[in-house]
């Protein structure tokens, strides 16, 4: 009927002489971020989460950031104030304030948090480095057990170690892997657990989505955590990838399916699709298709009951200081317009389940 309405609209702008104003009519009404179905209404409907990677200061700064995140997600990830250097910053100081923040906002608008991260070898403050190696097990286990306590039964999933095997496919040779040994890692796990035994608790890592030696490794670690029974309850595929490489769906679809197998939930944890800046329009219509296949190989592999991007507006994202001469990454433009990513998900997440 809207079409139909659209359509009259349209013939009779034509025919009235005023073509000129109806493009930017019909683009406002493209671009105007209030599209009728919101990806999180679509998802819900499907029994699916979709999230996002949140920052602090935009939230507290630029009403669309919050407007949007509330109305097209039904989970957040704080994309850095839980990490260790931030969250404890000091051998006996804690700062949870800014992730506080977040865990209100997500509360205010029924979102479920996926942690992150409480074990990685990146953001590990100044005093833990110059520790004692003896010391270690001790930090740690206070470290998660505060960490994962003051968020007891509020947080649906941990990214309990994130990033522990190398390009290579051997253990990284982090701090970690140096002070404490292979065992750091059920450790984590098990230390997690006590702390919080509502949480889900996930082993998270990036170039492990196809069926390459990465994700070998990835799946022999997670196999070894369940046969010594350490509690684990999900992989996370980081997913960021450009649209210049990005994994090959299929073998996307085989690798969910394998650790689905060992009876482990699968999820897409920090999705980004990076394009060479100036972006061209082609360019953002083949991103949208990238997204969509992505998502579509996961849930073909009985996984992504959560899928989670690493940001939503090209305005604050990671990868223009990351990747110099790369950007416009996520599903909204810098002024939170949906790019044809955005429809690709609300297609995906709108198409009948086979
Ligand atoms: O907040 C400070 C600011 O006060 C200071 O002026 C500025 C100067 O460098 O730095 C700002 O902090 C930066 C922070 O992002 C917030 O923007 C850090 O330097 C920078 O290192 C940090 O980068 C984060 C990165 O992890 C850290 O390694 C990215 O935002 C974050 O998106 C990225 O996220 C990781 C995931 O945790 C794990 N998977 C990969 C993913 C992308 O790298």
């Amino acid at each position: 009927m809207l079409s139909l309405a659209l359509l009259a609209c349209l013939i009779f702008i034509l025919l009235s002489g005023r073509a000129t104003v109806a493009q930017p009519v019909l683009a406002a009404h493209r671009a105007s971020g209030s599209p009728s179905r919101s990806l999180r209404t679509l998802a819900a409907d499907r029994g699916l989460f979709i999230g996002a990677a949140v920052a602090v200061k935009p939230l507290q700064e630029e009403p669309a950031y919050g407007a949007t995140l509330a109305r097209e997600f039904n989970m957040l990830t704080p994309e850095n104030v839980m990490k260790f250097s931030l969250i404890h910053p000091g051998r006996d100081r804690y700062n949870f304030a800014p992730a506080d923040t977040l865990m209100a906002f997500a509360r205010t608008h029924a979102m479920q948090v996926r942690g992150h991260t409480l074990v990685w070898h990146r953001q590990i403050p100044n005093w833990l480095k110059s520790a004692a190696a003896d010391d270690f097990p001790t930090l740690l286990q206070n470290h998660i057990t505060t960490v994962v306590g003051h968020y007891r039964g509020q947080i649906a999933a941990w990214d309990v170690v994130n990033e522990a095997i190398a390009d290579d496919t051997s253990l990284r040779n982090s701090l970690w892997l140096q002070t404490m040994g292979a065992n750091y890692i059920d450790l984590a796990f098990r230390w997690a657990h006590a702390a919080d035994p509502s949480a889900r608790l996930y082993y998270n890592d990036y170039s492990a989505e196809d069926m390459g030696a990465k994700a070998d490794a990835v799946y022999a670690l997670v196999q070894g955590l369940l046969q010594r029974n350490v509690p684990i309850h999900g992989v996370g595929l980081q997913m960021h990838v450009s649209l210049d490489w990005f994994p090959n769906p299929s073998e996307v679809a085989a690798n969910v399916r394998r650790l689905v197998n060992l009876g482990l939930a699968v999820d897409i944890t920090e999705l980004d699709v990076r394009l060479q800046e100036p972006a061209l329009a082609s360019d953002r219509v083949l991103q949208g298709r990238v997204y969509r296949q992505l998502v579509a190989a996961c849930l073909e592999g009985g996984g992504c009951q959560a899928t989670a991007l690493w940001g939503f507006t090209d305005r604050h994202s990671w990868v223009p200081a990351f990747f110099p001469g790369w950007g416009s990454a996520l599903i909204f433009d810098q002024d939170y317009r949906p790019k044809p990513a955005y429809y690709s998900l609300q297609g995906l997440f709108t198409q009948k389940s086979s």
